[in-house]
């Protein structure tokens, strides 16, 4: 069934190709981007190609939106007496405005971040083959590996990205071996740099609880034991940026998420109608608050669509670590946010079931709207 689909899917994209064109090394997932691109195509299948609508909403990976900039925090400002109160207003303002901003200064030497960057770029340098020896279970979406973005039969164009998706918490689901074992240095300074972002979540967590109201802990606590788990997005260059997404809009589930992004450009964030581009910022990461966050804040804190688009000039990579709560825990608003006068905007539902949900449905869109309590 599986082989069927892969030989299927393959005969697709060869069917789309230009005549005269064969594309190398296409081996058991049927395609990949970067073999596409490095095959010399000059259209991309029409597999990718998103509709007309969704082309007219496209803005070019390195323009400057009017005046609209995500927040950048110097989160060494949480430890200075003088700019604490500072910081504290601009994470809060970020949090309700934006649902994303970027951080300096953060507590992990920004080599770390850079050389587990820089080991996950060379993953996707391997021989196809290499790389298909770890791939993942093609009906599990939350399966260890090396594979493409799941389509469902309503969410069917392809994204142009390849990714590897692995976990690193809890342990019972790491399953290091699966995890690529080259570069040689990728698993441990994979483990030492998720150390890190897990200490990192820690703090922003309980400045949330700060900014919130709430004690302090209380949401490490309500999410109970972390799940992290990180996503390597490939993104090769496109030979018609204006015609696909590198990675269609979405918004994340989990709590938080923790992206290290290099000079590239592309990543978009939604604010009201208008994309943004996040503009790269050497050294810097990109924070971006989960679903599950929105829920637990009662609507005071936002999780943001967000979107990847693609440039004919180079590829790009990103590496997202993904904090999310236990799949055994519920996750509903804070009892202390909930009022007379803020009546609960979302249900209390198992974790679990929502992510089921999410990838039920694809990655696609707000996946919380639905969800939210409708009220005459
Ligand atoms: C994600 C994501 C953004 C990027 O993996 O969920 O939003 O820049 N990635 O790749
Ligand atoms: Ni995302």
């Amino acid at each position: 069934m599986v082989k069927e689909f892969a030989k299927e899917a393959m005969a697709q994209v060869q069917r789309d190709l230009q005549p005269n064109i064969s594309v190398p090394r296409l081996g058991s997932l049927g395609y990949n981007v970067k073999d596409l691109f490095d095959s010399g195509i000059n259209h991309v299948p029409e597999k990718f190609v998103q509709t007309a609508t969704a082309q007219e909403a496209f803005i070019p990976h390195n323009v400057t939106s009017k005046g609209l900039q995500i927040p950048v925090i110097d989160l060494g400002g949480l430890q200075d007496e003088s700019r604490r109160g500072a910081t504290l207003a601009a994470i809060e303002s970020a949090c309700q405005e934006w649902g994303f901003f970027q951080i300096i200064n953060y507590g992990i030497p920004p080599s770390l971040a850079e050389n587990t960057h820089k080991l996950a770029r060379e993953f996707f340098d391997l021989p196809q083959e290499e790389k298909e020896a770890l791939a993942r279970d093609p009906q599990n979406p939350v399966s260890n590996g090396y594979g493409r973005q799941f389509l469902t039969s309503t969410n069917s164009t392809e994204d142009w990205q390849d990714l590897f998706f692995h976990h690193l918490l809890p342990l019972s689901i790491k399953q290091k071996d699966s995890w690529p074992s080259k570069p040689a240095a990728y698993r441990e300074t994979m483990e030492e740099y998720g150390a890190e972002v897990l200490k990192l979540t820690d703090r922003l967590l309980d400045v949330f609880d700060e900014l919130l109201g709430l004690k302090t802990g209380y949401l490490r606590e309500s999410f109970g034991d972390t799940m992290l788990n990180v996503r390597l997005n490939f993104y090769a260059a496109c030979p018609e940026p204006k015609r696909v997404l590198g990675l269609r809009a979405h918004s994340d589930p989990n709590v938080i998420s923790v992206l290290i992004q290099d000079q590239v450009g592309g990543l978009q964030v939604k604010k009201g109608n208008q994309w943004v581009n996040v503009t790269p910022i050497p050294g810097a990461l990109v924070v971006n608050l989960g679903d599950s966050i929105q829920i637990a804040s009662n609507g005071r804190f936002q999780s943001v669509e967000h979107r990847v688009v693609t440039n004919q000039g180079a590829a790009r990579l990103s590496l997202a670590m993904f904090r999310h709560p236990s799949v055994d825990v519920d996750i509903g608003p804070a009892p202390e946010l909930v009022d007379a006068s803020h009546p609960a905007l979302y249900p209390t539902i198992s974790y679990a079931a929502y992510r089921a949900s999410f990838h039920r449905k694809g990655v696609n869109g707000k996946h919380l709207l639905p969800y939210a309590i409708s009220r005459p």
